[in-house]
């Protein structure tokens, strides 16, 4: 097979959701029509202690928690699926938001009970920011929920993206009855024990359907279907691709009901791998050379050996085992000895990669977040990875100043890595670090002391709204504790706001200040 070939067979994605949405009950169900797993109940090890795949540090043993996000992959009907995980406790960290660099698609799943929730709005930030294309799955049909139009106007305004309800569910709990499957025109009934049974529109005036067609929940859906199909947004593929429009598909994940058609239905809508842009202009994803960047670095994987696996997404020709390839950012040539792909239940080498593929490599401490490697010529670098703004900030000291050598390499180390991200007072010169969940901090914390032996006094400033200033020439007269100006790792000027009605305040006093938001500036 081609390069071309095997390249636009990739399907590489990711879940996106608030913790217990569902995705790990989704992701099950996934890998069952995979073939990868035999029984449901295989992925959450996190209680039945079977999946240590991620188990790999204490203070992910400690919380029962997935610090890092993993990878799983399995062929399916002609494609090659690639599932990045998204680390799913509220204390997740910029890795979450740098796997969304990695994927050319994401599944946002919403529970149908609680509706759009912090975490979800947090990510879903991240991917229109990139312009991926988002398919939503609403979750949990089988209890009761809130109301599938409500549910859709909350998608619509919150986030600001069009919705196309691919499917529309009748009733709900105990009264679901299935779904009315706008795409395939039919009527999808909802049995615990049988196949979905799809019954054709044309064929609901059977008589053996009057009972369920006569009921209140299914006179309402239709009702409403016949809304959305009249007042409702047209399906555009160009919409979804371009991250505009999402289609919604309603289900259940536990049953699992709507799964199969969900999951068909976005295989054939997703796009494959996509030309990515570098410093020598766009590279196509069958380029026969091979390239990929580094969106993800993790330490001690394996703390008897204290390795580093650094997380390569593919983005151009084959990867081969045992390859060489020059890192272009310093020119040197690199052997890839040891590479691995990630499988649900555990890590395997991989003997080839294609572009939409994630690969680990064995990092002997010469990568960085955001490096390219590459074989052929020609060096080019990939855009480089946006900068999060952090949401947490704090003070750092170093708890005896003695070890201020540790103290220092340790830093540079981690923010190096992208652990975690380091700002100074702005005259002092005093060290702030900021990140954007809490657990950033613990991590951050326990490999000061563990790897470079150094302990840390960590002294909370908060959460703040951090600013960028266009302007180098800044009167620092303007900033106090509660406006504290700070300067980032390249040394621009970042105001770290107290809260928006600051922010505003500032705005409104200054409106010569150019103060400029990451989300929007990426
Ligand atoms: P997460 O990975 O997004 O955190 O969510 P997870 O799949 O772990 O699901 C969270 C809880 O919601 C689980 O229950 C799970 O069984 C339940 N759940 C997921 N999908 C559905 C669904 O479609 N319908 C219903 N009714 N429940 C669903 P739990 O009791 O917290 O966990 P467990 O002990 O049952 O595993």
């Amino acid at each position: 097979m081609s390069i071309h070939e095997e390249a636009n067979k990739r399907r590489t994605f990711a879940i996106i959701s608030h913790p217990d949405a569902g995705k790990t009950t989704l992701t099950e169900t996934l890998l069952l029509f995979g073939n990868l797993i035999r029984s449901a109940g295989t992925v959450k090890g996190k209680k039945s202690g079977k999946f240590a795949t991620s188990d790999w540090m204490e203070i992910e043993k400690q919380r029962g928690i997935s610090v890092t996000s993993s990878v799983m992959n399995f062929p399916y009907k002609g494609l090659e699926v690639n599932i990045l995980d998204t680390p799913g406790h509220e204390d997740f960290s910029e890795d979450t938001y740098r796997t969304l660099t990695a994927v050319d698609s994401v599944v946002m799943i919403i529970d149908a009970t609680k509706g759009i929730e912090a975490q979800t709005k947090k990510l879903f930030k991240v991917c229109r920011m990139r312009g991926i294309p988002i398919f939503t799955f609403i979750n949990k049909m089988d209890r009761e929920g809130r109301e599938p139009l409500d549910l859709l106007e909350e998608i619509e305004e919150v986030l600001d993206i069009e919705t196309y309800p691919m499917n529309y569910p009748a009733g709900m709990g105990k009264r679901f009855l299935g779904n009315f499957d706008r795409h395939g025109n039919q009527f999808v009934r909802f049995t615990s024990n049988e196949e979905e049974k799809a019954i054709p529109y044309d064929e609901l005036d059977d008589p053996q359907y009057e009972q369920m067609v006569a009921k209140e929940e299914f006179q309402l859906a239709k009702d409403e279907v016949s809304l959305l199909d009249e007042a409702g947004e047209e399906f555009s593929l160009d919409a979804v691709l371009s991250g505009k429009q999402t289609p919604v598909f309603f289900g259940s994940a536990l049953a699992p009901f709507g799964v199969q058609t969900f999951f068909d239905t976005f295989m054939s809508m997703a796009p494959p791998p996509a030309p990515r842009k570098s410093t020598q202009g766009v590279v196509q994803p069958d380029n026969p050379d091979f390239s990929g960047f580094i969106f993800k670095i993790q330490a001690n994987m394996n703390p008897a050996h204290r390795d580093r696996v650094a997380f390569v997404r593919v983005c151009s020709g084959k990867f081969e085992r045992e390859m060489s390839v020059k890192l272009a950012r310093t020119g040197k040539n690199i052997k890839l000895a040891q590479s691995q792909q990630f499988v649900a239940s555990s890590r395997d080498t991989v003997q080839e990669a294609y572009a939409g593929d994630i690969i680990g490599i064995y990092d002997p401490n010469v990568y960085r977040i955001g490096d390219t490697i590459l074989e052929g010529k020609e060096l080019f670098e990939y855009d480089e990875l946006p900068q999060f703004p952090p949401e947490q900030y704090k003070t750092v000291t170093a708890k005896n100043v003695m070890k201020s050598k540790q103290f220092k390499k340790g830093i540079e180390q981690l923010v190096q890595e992208g652990a975690i991200q380091l700002f100074t007072k702005y005259r002092t010169e005093s060290y702030i670090i900021g990140a954007v969940g809490e657990l950033q901090f613990d991590v951050f914390k326990y490999r000061m002391q563990n790897e470079y032996n150094s302990e840390v006094i960590l002294e909370n400033i908060g959460e703040r709204v951090p600013r960028w200033i266009g302007d180098e020439k800044i009167d620092d007269s303007l900033f106090d504790e509660r406006n504290m100006l700070v300067k980032d790792r390249d040394g621009t000027p970042v105001v770290l706001f107290k809260n928006e009605f600051s922010l505003n305040w500032f705005k409104d006093k200054h409106p010569d200040v150019d103060l400029i938001d990451l989300y929007e500036a990426n």
